[in-house]
């Protein structure tokens, strides 16, 4: 009898151990917790917590499973993600024991952790609860660290923005995702995963914004009120629960305050801002040399031409094929001369070639991935049979980095990293195997740690090698695959796309998400890769993407030729006046530029993020502004010749014929295939410059100032930046442009910062009445007059402007 009751109890045990193990562990309540100094540590039944504050209005979160025997409370404290450099900020904050629960309150949030069951909440400091755990942090034993959940709740009419590049419209709401870097072939609109992974979203709810980035490299699912209408869901198939709560209560502040975490862009060489055309491949020579003359003969300005796989030997990265480039060097060099810049590929599949110098020297470095045995990890890609480098390593990125050396020395500009997410010919999975091993910093993770960083450190070993080998010049390098931070690394484009027209129009909320989520130098396959462009399509993605970070035509082997002139008049004349817009405005590009590498300001926005009070902005996302002052409306519909637009309140310029149009309202506009429609606000000055064919053929000397007086508000602030476009730490100049409406009069006041002086002068176009009179310093001065423009000119040391009415 007691041996049944024993085998019934028994039994009862391992049905409570299975069944708790199938549900989950969740953290329990709070039985003691203590001051760390940076925030508060809490020891709960199954777990600790922890709620460390990095800024203000920044909390990270960590809950550390208490594991027997474990050496510390937490996995290992080292983030793929957040920069290396982050200022160690100094909170102050205070905490209060209020019996069922603990207030962690700072100058910017209040954390109050309930006791029993552990759950929290984040509140502004007008109590506003901007975010709650719906139900308490659980998590289920896994491989490597645990499975970790985390259930939140959802209120009605909560938006969600961000988590990177990601199909489907701006506002993620109702959606699900998984981030895991994923190499897409197709012309699937809804593709899920794709190539990289930004496990960031910011929170939009009764106008007040908050972001939480999950820092957990491993594949992480998100589910944003897809499943449940009450409540979203983020949760990793292994790893920590770590998380970063980021107050807003704007999306800019969430934006910039996630950019502090995860680093900056570093400005770019002004080149990388022109326009690039792209095949898979050109070559051989002549065929690169044709592309460059014709370009030029066309007069469609181009910046930069790419050689994809076949300029190498064989797909073996770091050489080249010398039946079809049989003088590399001598190629770039005249390519240089005719204003062009080259950039290349490299793949991280090193072909598994005893003869082959990579392959070797990696072999003596014991740089390549691992199998748990020791065996090579051989996966198959362009070259057949490779290995790949451990990218975790340093010693391997310096390696690799070093490894460029050989077409840097034949004049090569830049570099191009793809498949690296890592993209593998294996059937099933596409990628690496799971129990592929990497150092990992000495941990030994398997690939389901590291597949998602991978591409990101790739781009890291490049950008860092080549910046070391180029010394002062700025280096650019494009990559396929990224997790949060490559914006440190690398500019992204949105890869193997297809040409239709869904495809251009997923474009345009993928970018604005990839831009919220930290990374605003981003652009697509201009006429999409897979397929070939009718003539229209072609036009009408060169119009939307004319004035996108990065402008990259690019096409698949084996279709029609997609290069701007292909199509012949009227539509190359289409292409050349909105290539010709870009590279006009390039000292405004130029400026959007430096202002995301100095703080994360997207270069492309949605418009919410300028306009937050406006609810109309909350789900628009087939226009979008560059930087704050140009709105771009691209039609992005076959046959469409007219579209609707919505112009946010306050008045707005129409950049084409610059009529005066009232903003707050939607309104049908007429966009033949000739037009694309573009907005300027009211009050801004937009810097401009001669176009030219390449990016410096026309001098900076003169900007042309275009100013769009204000007229529904009475001031506006406008920037200028400039430097030499070419090396790390150039002087620069920064001017500040404060206008000031009064009834009868329009004054500039102009504020220089810097040493730089390659602007000499401005010419000034404003587009209004006549005035009576324009004083410049003090001085009436004379002015031109025509059609709606008034035309000025003066040096870069003026002081102020005055037009009286
Ligand atoms: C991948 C890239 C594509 C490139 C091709 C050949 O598909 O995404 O841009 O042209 O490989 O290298």
């Amino acid at each position: 009898m007691t041996k049944l009751i024993k085998s019934i109890v028994l039994a009862l045990l391992v049905l409570i151990c299975f069944v708790s193990q199938a549900l989950g562990e969740i953290i329990g309540s709070v039985q003691t917790f203590q001051d760390m100094g940076n925030g508060i540590e809490l020891n709960c039944t199954n777990a600790y917590l922890s709620i460390e504050l990095i800024t203000p209005e920044i909390a990270r979160v960590r809950v550390g499973v208490k594991r027997p025997g474990a050496e510390s409370r937490y996995l290992e404290d080292f983030s793929y993600a957040i920069r290396e450099d982050l200022p160690k900020i100094k909170s102050s904050y205070k905490v209060k024991d209020n019996g069922k629960s603990i207030l962690l309150s700072t100058t910017a949030i209040d954390v109050v952790i309930s006791k029993n069951p552990v759950l929290l909440t984040f509140l502004d400091k007008e109590g506003f609860c901007l975010s709650e755990d719906f139900s308490p942090m659980s998590w289920l034993p896994a491989p490597e660290g645990q499975s970790v959940t985390c259930t939140k709740s959802l209120s009605y009419g909560e938006h969600f923005y961000g988590l990177g590049e990601k199909t489907g419209p701006l506002d993620k709401r109702r959606s699900k995702c998984v981030m895991w870097n994923t190499g897409e072939y197709g012309d699937d609109i809804r593709s899920d995963p794709l190539y990289q992974s930004h496990p960031f979203f910011i929170g939009l709810k009764e106008n007040k914004a908050y972001g939480i980035f999950f820092d957990n490299t491993y594949r992480t699912h998100f589910d944003m009120g897809h499943t449940f209408e009450d409540r979203y869901i983020f949760r990793s198939e292994g790893g920590e629960l770590d998380y970063y709560f980021i107050a807003g209560p704007l999306v800019k502040d969430v934006v910039k305050r996630f950019s502090f975490l995860t680093g900056y862009m570093p400005l770019p060489p002004i080149w990388a801002l022109g326009h690039m055309i792209c095949r898979w491949s050109y070559y051989p020579e002549t065929e690169v040399m044709d592309i460059a003359r014709r370009a030029r003969a066309e007069e469609i300005p181009l910046d930069v031409i790419w050689l994809d796989i076949h300029y190498m030997d064989g797909y073996r990265c770091f050489t080249w094929d010398k039946s079809r480039f049989p003088d590399l060097s001598g190629m770039v060099s005249k390519l240089h001369a005719m204003g062009y810049k080259v950039v290349s590929m490299i793949n991280p599949g090193i072909k598994a070639d005893p003869r082959y110098f990579v392959f070797k020297e990696g072999i003596q470095r014991d740089a390549f991935v691992k199998y748990p045995h020791g065996g090579l990890y051989i996966g198959k890609v362009w070259p057949k049979e490779c290995v790949f480098p451990d990218f975790t390593r340093l010693d391997v990125r310096k390696w690799w980095g070093s490894l460029y050396n050989g077409l840097l020395e034949a004049g090569i500009d830049g570099f191009w990293n793809d498949m690296n997410e890592p993209d593998i010919f294996h059937p099933q999975t596409g990628t690496m195997d799971d129990n592929a091993v990497f150092n990992d910093f000495g941990l030994n993770s398997s690939h389901k740690k590291i597949h998602n960083v991978y591409g990101s450190y790739m781009a890291k070993a490049t950008l860092e090698g080549i910046s070391r080998l180029m010394g002062k010049k700025r280096a650019f390098v494009l990559s396929r695959a990224g997790y949060s931070g490559l914006q440190r690394y690398a500019a992204s484009w949105t890869g193997d796309n297809t040409s239709n027209f869904d495809h251009l129009r997923l474009q345009i909320p993928m970018f604005l998400n990839m831009g919220l989520s930290g990374t605003p130098f981003i652009g697509s396959d201009i006429g999409g890769f897979f397929k070939s462009a009718s003539a229209e399509l072609l036009v009408r993605w060169y119009q939307a993407s004319s004035l996108v970070p990065l402008m990259r035509e690019h096409n698949c082997r084996g279709e029609y030729d997609q290069e701007p002139w292909v199509h012949g008049d009227p539509y190359k004349s289409f292409i050349r006046k909105y290539i010709n817009m870009r590279y006009r405005l390039l000292p405004y590009l130029y400026t959007c530029f430096y202002e995301a590498s100095k703080d994360g300001s997207p270069i492309m926005r949605p418009l919410l993020y300028e306009y937050q009070q406006d609810s109309n902005t909350f789900t628009l996302d087939d226009q979008f502004l560059i930087g704050r002052d140009i709105l771009v409306a691209p039609v992005l519909q076959e046959g469409a010749v007219r579209r609707l637009v919505y112009l946010p309140k306050g008045n707005w310029y129409d950049y084409e014929t610059k009529d005066v149009l009232e903003g707050n309202r939607s309104m049908y506009y007429d966009a033949p295939l000739s037009m694309l429609p573009v907005f300027i606000k009211e009050g801004a000055i937009l810097p401009t410059k001669e176009p030219g064919l390449y990016t410096t053929e026309k001098s900076i000397e003169t900007i042309t100032l275009e100013i769009f007086p204000l007229q529904t508000r009475d001031s506006s602030t406008s920037i200028l930046y400039m430097d030499d476009g070419v090396t790390k730490d150039s002087p620069f100049v920064l001017f500040e442009f404060d206008m000031k409406k009064t009834e009868n009069n329009l004054c500039i006041e102009f504020t220089r910062k810097g040493a730089f002086d390659g602007i000499k002068s401005f010419d000034v176009k404003v587009y209004s009445g006549p005035p009576r009179k324009v004083i410049i310093d003090n001085e009436e001065t004379e002015f031109r007059y025509e059609d709606g423009v008034i035309y000025l000119t003066t040096t870069k040391d003026v002081k102020l402007v005055e037009l009286i009415y």
